[in-house]
């Protein structure tokens, strides 16, 4: 029997990249996977992959950024499933005009509402659902400019990311009473469509040599199926020709 059998994933942003992956990846392991995004298609998109090889999918869609509509999805889950066991909070998005020469307020909010207030309201919503069962997982995407902030991915964004650090660690810190474990997850750059939005083109060959969404739906597949006495609390996860590290040793070193 697969380890996550008879187990409930509800994944966000579950329509492409890291969360499509993930999505794919618990249902491999038995799980049956909640599928949220704002659109529908993409979400119908995932589900048919996975009903293909014979797991179990349902499409909910809605704006996270809306805490109607994140309670209005978890009481659907309640009452289909009567549980939720595992939470991949992982919807985010960021914005082209990033910079603080460009930022504005309506681009501030729409990156902290993306990224931080989205992740609460989820946070929020299934906790009662894990409490009531005494057990739960919840993993959140964060990223490495929640660890260090990067201009990179932006002053909001970084800032958002940082919230979701913060907001995973205090999980542990009350609801290990409760048998609840939270991990945030950091990764570096992965290839992905959120790459659109940089203010800096990414080539085709530079996408190619980052880490890609399977790399992370494996991570998150791994972390979820942990024995229930155990917590990776926070992980980081780059790509080895970290472009970072190669921009700073051509600073650094002589050829
Ligand atoms: N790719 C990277 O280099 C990287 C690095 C570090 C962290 N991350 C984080 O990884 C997570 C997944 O991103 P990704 O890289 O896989 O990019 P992606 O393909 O753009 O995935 C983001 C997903 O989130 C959904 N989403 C965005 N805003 C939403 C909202 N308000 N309500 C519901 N769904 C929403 C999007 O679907 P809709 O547009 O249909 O809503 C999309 O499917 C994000 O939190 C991102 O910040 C990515």
């Amino acid at each position: 029997m697969a380890s996550l059998t008879g187990k409930v994933a509800w994944v966000t942003g579950a329509g492409s990249g890291i969360g499509q992956a993930a999505a794919i990846a618990l249902a491999k392991e038995g799980a049956a996977v909640v599928l949220t995004g704002r659109r529908k298609e993409p979400l119908d998109a995932t589900a048919a992959t996975i009903k293909q090889a014979g797991g179990k999918a349902v499409v909910k869609p809605g704006d996270l950024m809306k805490a109607s509509a994140v309670t209005r999805i978890a009481a659907d889950i309640d009452k289909r499933f009567a549980r939720c066991d595992i939470l991949v909070n992982n919807a985010g998005l960021n914005i082209l005009e990033r910079s603080w020469k460009q930022l504005t307020p309506a681009g501030a909010e729409q990156v902290i509402d993306g990224n931080l207030s989205s992740a609460f309201y989820c946070s929020t919503a299934v906790l009662p659902m894990m409490r009531r069962k005494k057990g739960g997982v919840l993993i959140h995407t964060s990223s490495m400019a929640g660890r260090n902030p990067s201009l990179l991915s932006g002053a909001a964004y970084s800032a958002a990311k940082h919230g979701v650090v913060a907001m995973s660690h205090t999980i542990n810190m009350e609801e290990c009473v409760n048998g609840i474990r939270s991990t945030v997850v950091c990764p570096g750059e992965v290839a992905t469509p959120i790459l659109d939005k940089r203010p800096i083109p990414v080539t085709k060959e530079e996408r190619a040599r980052m880490a890609q969404s399977e790399d992370v739906g494996d991570l998150i597949r791994y972390i979820a199926c942990l024995p229930a006495h155990i917590v990776i609390n926070e992980v980081m996860i780059n790509p080895t020709w970290n472009r970072g590290y190669v921009a700073n040793l051509a600073r650094t070193t002589k050829s």
